[in-house]
């Protein structure tokens, strides 16, 4: 498995690992690449591998996982001589092979040795040594993100034309809360492709002027004190529109029932866990906002009396349930002048009339229609197809990656826009 072999066609992403909590995250990182077309390599630091094993690498890409400058450590020592399968200096043929090389996650300790130009082992003088683009995508405790030191260096690679993929708000491994997670992997990943082909990944900023308005997630409603209803949703979707809409200039505000995802970084955000918080955060909100899509899966019933204590197992349980506020139908209802709004419908066939009329029903200028029932898309997954359903046609949007259908309905989202300027003037 030779490092040098450049595969037909396909870009060379090389991922340096160095070592934090998010290396495992890394795996997943080199599959996204992988789905997106390219080559990968893997380049970790010595302390890559106290979190991950070099063979977790070695097995994704192909190709052997580079550990060392000297080699004789690891499972699968780099060449003892510094030299690749055709004689070359590894780190010289690795840095002169890359398209691309993406340090993620990138430690404070890495970030201050790149920013100096310090080269103590294979990923940094690789750094020193390529003219490949270089992303770089920090993860890392609050207060060192925040240290005036980290900053300065972040600074200085920016200064030098580093790419930055801003690290999330959230949870941190250390137990404290703050800026530092790890950015989300198909940010990390579409971030690559766009340095890789800017023209293919142009920076569109045609959404600037336009606040996007989305709730994702599924929300849950209280049974008592310990237990609730809830459904499968992930957030995914609505997620992947957030941070497509906030990279193409939008203003983005995000209203999310409980997920696992991290806060995608510049968009303002809002935790909820009930289709009622859900519905007044929107409604708060609503002014702001130019468009409005809900991605979210809304229950639509709540329990009519919310038990104050654990319920006790004493034979059968009925729960009386009440419907929901549909929070679609009252922004169509409240919205502003030129405000476009967006649903989802979650159904278990393909059934376009069906959803066109719910649709009408809530009075939503489109409808995005996906089938739930087909495997692999859908709830939870990386992936959905669906058709983007207005009053005068239905657009198909074959499968592909949740990021993917995010641009898709945001294309369609500026041709509404487009239309309704039109029929304006
Ligand atoms: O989150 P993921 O795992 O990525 O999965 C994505 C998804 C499948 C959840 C998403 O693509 C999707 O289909 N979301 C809508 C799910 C849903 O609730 O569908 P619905 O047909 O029940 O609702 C129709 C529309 O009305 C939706 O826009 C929903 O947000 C909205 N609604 C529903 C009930 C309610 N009380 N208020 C609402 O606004």
């Amino acid at each position: 498995m030779a490092n040098t072999t450049k595969n037909s066609g396909a870009p060379w992403v090389t991922v340096g690992v160095s070592g934090g909590v998010a290396a495992y995250k890394a795996a997943e990182l080199v599959r996204a690449l992988q789905q997106l077309g390219a080559d990968v390599h893997v380049v970790m630091t010595r302390a890559a591998q106290e979190f991950v094993q070099p063979l977790t690498f070695s097995s994704l890409t192909g190709h052997r996982t580079i550990t060392s400058m000297w080699g004789g450590w690891g499972e699968e020592s780099s060449s003892p001589t510094g030299l690749d399968e055709s004689g070359m200096i590894e780190h010289i043929s690795e840095a002169g092979g890359a398209d691309a090389l993406v340090i993620a996650p990138a430690t404070a300790h890495v970030i201050a040795k790149i920013a100096h130009g310090l080269a103590d082992d294979f990923l940094s003088t690789m750094v020193l040594a390529t003219t490949a683009p270089l992303i770089v995508a920090p993860a890392m405790n609050v207060n060192m993100w925040n240290n005036p030191a980290t900053q300065a260096n972040i600074a200085l690679l920016r200064k030098r034309g580093v790419t930055i993929v801003e690290p999330g708000s959230g949870y941190l491994a250390c137990g404290m809360t703050g800026a530092g997670r790890l950015a989300s992997i198909d940010a990390i990943a579409q971030t690559v492709m766009r340095v890789l082909s800017p023209a293919a990944h142009a920076e569109k900023k045609d959404l600037a002027g336009e606040t996007v308005l989305i709730t994702a997630g599924g929300t849950r409603e209280a049974i008592d004190p310990v237990r609730y209803i809830g459904n499968r949703s992930s957030g995914k979707m609505g997620y992947a529109l957030a941070e497509a809409a906030r990279q193409r200039g939008a203003e983005v505000i995000l209203v999310s029932a409980a997920t696992a995802l991290d806060p995608p970084a510049g968009c303002t955000f809002f935790s909820v866990t009930s289709a009622e918080q859900m519905r007044r955060a929107v409604m708060a909100h609503l002014p702001q906002a130019t468009v409005v899509i809900g991605a979210a899966a809304v229950a639509d019933f709540r329990l009519a009396t919310v038990g104050t204590e654990k319920l006790r197992r004493n034979g059968a349980l009925h729960l009386e349930l009440e419907p929901t506020e549909d929070i679609v139908r009252g922004v169509v209802e409240a919205r502003g002048a030129g405000t476009l709004v967006v649903a989802f419908a979650a159904e278990m066939d393909d059934d376009i009339e069906h959803a066109r009329k719910k649709m009408q029903a809530k009075g939503a200028d489109a409808i995005v229609l996906n089938d739930v029932s087909r495997a692999g898309i859908g709830f939870d997954s990386e992936r959905n197809a669906a058709s983007f359903i207005t009053a005068e046609q239905a657009i198909e949007i074959p499968e592909m990656t949740k990021r993917e259908m995010a641009e898709k309905i945001l294309d369609e989202v500026l041709a509404l826009r487009a239309a309704s300027i039109e029929s304006a003037s």
